[in-house]
């Protein structure tokens, strides 16, 4: 069986990783395939280095641009290399425009698909995220379900009960092994002259908050009230996107302290150190319930609603005055909830399942 790993962004390079070294254990016939929607290296290469991840056998190129140009140019390109290359497999993961394309490319060619991280739901359609993973999701062969959560997602729209796995995250796999790594890799606490458990970390970057000036002022009052409240400092390793549209908007950072985004190891430094994690990522919603460390998420709903019910996250929107009272309350918790994302084992259950499963016709 040939394999071709579709991945194109930060968190799909870091989540793809675990299988992605699964696949090169059993010496398996893999390639992977970047779209480019990532370039930065401190967005990109950087996460190759420090996972120990084989380069791309191609990279598209595609870079930035509106949702149509960008998904459009990938879809293109993508079926160019798979007609070409003919894989049984495509995998892909989450719920970014690299994913849509990705799995589209492969569904006209008549391609397998594989999602992994398959069935979350925000149930909030005006995000990219959710109309890309619910796409993904509909047209994929083997649906690799994190929880029992996602698996009913995925049922309740109908979707055959014989092509969705329940593995876990792969989230979980990428931690167990980097953690260890994270504590020899240097002290980024140090350069940043940080304390363990006295300091904030902070990480904001989806459009819905970014691109609107409202919001993300918004966001701003509220960190910057936590850091007069709280009297330790907010850290946040600003995300490209947020960047810019800084800059666009002219906002001022007082009392937050901007940083370029960092490695996988350092970040996962600063993020099983911090008193307190305040995000709109997926990703870091997920990690900071493992680490044990409490989560503020800086959105209206969540896709992760596991780590609501485990009580280590809560939802704070927007509006400052709430930030800070979800900020206090989660503090005020000691973690000690159990993770409910699987025991580091999914990108093995991943590969063996699709070893073998036999793939199934509709
Ligand atoms: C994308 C995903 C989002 C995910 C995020 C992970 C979609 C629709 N969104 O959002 O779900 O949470 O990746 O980080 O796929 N830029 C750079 N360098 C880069 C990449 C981007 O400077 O390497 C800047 C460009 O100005 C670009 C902007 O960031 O226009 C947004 O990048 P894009 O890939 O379109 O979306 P993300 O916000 O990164
Ligand atoms: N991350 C990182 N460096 C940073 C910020 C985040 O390595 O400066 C990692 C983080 O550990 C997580 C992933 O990036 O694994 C999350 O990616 P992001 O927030 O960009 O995307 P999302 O998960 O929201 O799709």
């Amino acid at each position: 069986m040939r394999f071709f790993v579709v991945l194109g962004t930060r968190p799909e390079i870091i989540k793809m990783s675990p299988v992605i070294h699964e696949l090169e254990r059993r010496k398996l016939d893999y390639s992977i395939l970047h779209t480019g929607q990532h370039y930065s290296y401190n967005m990109d290469k950087v996460f190759f280095d420090v996972l120990g991840l084989p380069d791309a056998a191609y990279n598209l190129d595609v870079g930035s641009g509106s949702h149509g140009k960008q998904t459009g140019r990938m879809l293109i390109e993508i079926e160019g290399v798979l007609e070409k290359e003919r894989p049984d497999v495509v995998l892909v993961q989450g719920d970014t425009n690299t994913v849509l394309a990705g799995a589209l490319a492969a569904a006209k060619l008549g391609i397998k698909i594989g999602h992994v991280e398959a069935g979350l739901r925000s149930y909030d359609r005006t995000m990219p995220e959710e109309v890309n993973r619910v796409l993904a999701d509909h047209c994929s062969d083997y649906l690799f379900a994190p929880t029992e959560v996602s698996r009913k997602n995925l049922l309740a729209e109908g979707i055959n009960e014989k092509k969705i796995f329940v593995v876990g995250n792969t989230v979980v796999d990428a931690l167990l092994k980097n953690r260890g790594l994270a504590m020899g890799n240097g002290n980024v606490l140090d350069l940043l002259d940080l304390s363990p458990k006295e300091y904030c970390l902070v990480t904001v970057h989806r459009q819905e908050n970014v691109d609107n000036k409202e919001r993300f002022s918004n966001i701003l009052q509220g960190l910057r009230q936590i850091w007069r409240e709280f009297g330790v400092p907010v850290v946040y390793p600003v995300h490209p996107r947020s960047r810019k549209q800084m800059e666009t908007f002219g906002l001022h950072f007082d009392g937050v302290r901007l940083v370029d985004p960092v490695d996988f190891l350092s970040f996962l430094q600063l993020e099983s150190n911090a008193k307190l994690v305040l995000t709109d990522s997926g990703g870091v919603q997920e990690e900071a319930c493992i680490f044990g460390v409490p989560c503020v998420t800086l959105r209206d709903n969540t896709e992760r609603p596991e780590t609501l019910e485990v009580g280590a996250n809560m939802l704070a929107g927007t509006y400052p005055d709430k930030i800070v009272e979800c900020a206090k309350t989660m503090v005020s918790k000691n973690g000690g909830w159990p993770n409910p994302f699987g025991d580091g084992t999914t990108g093995q259950q991943i590969v063996e399942t699709l070893c073998n499963f036999p793939l199934f016709e509709d």
